[in-house]
């Protein structure tokens, strides 16, 4: 399998790995292709971003992913945070091989179950400005 030389930085060095204490927001997410779990914690400060943070029990594909997703959205807003697609995770990567590409979809899906948690905790909804998440057990969506 080939890999771009921007996945193997990443997994060599993932940026944000980690937890936050007293985040503002947690979401786990299960790939259900392999199996493998995704923990994305973040800190907002008025509707921005401030810190993110991740841990995975993944394949380096998830990782590489992780680590430029959680880069792409630190000091974006949450709107923005939430148009982040596993797509455009993959192209500033240079590529995954087409067999890895499931794994992209983790990343995604934690950021969103992430600023759901956040949503939950200050008492709204957060089905209407996030949607479903396919891969977070916690929704009440599917
Ligand atoms: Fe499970 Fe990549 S094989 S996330």
């Amino acid at each position: 399998m080939v890999y771009s030389e921007k996945v193997m930085d990443h997994f060599a060095n993932p940026r944000n790995v980690g937890e936050i204490e007293n985040a503002d927001g947690i979401g786990e997410v299960g790939n259900s292709k392999c199996g493998d779990i995704m923990k994305i914690y973040i800190k907002v400060d008025n509707d921005i971003i401030s810190d993110v943070k991740f841990k995975t029990f993944g394949c380096g594909a998830a990782i590489a992913t992780s680590s430029m997703a959680t880069e792409m959205i630190k000091g974006k807003s949450i709107s923005e945070a939430l148009k982040l697609t596993n797509k455009a995770v993959m192209e500033a990567l240079d590529g995954l091989p087409p067999v890895k590409v499931h794994c992209s979809v983790l990343a995604e899906q934690a950021i969103k179950a992430a600023v759901s948690d956040y949503y939950k905790r200050k008492g709204i909804d957060p089905e209407p400005i996030v949607g479903c998440i396919p891969e977070c057990d916690d929704c009440a969506c599917h």
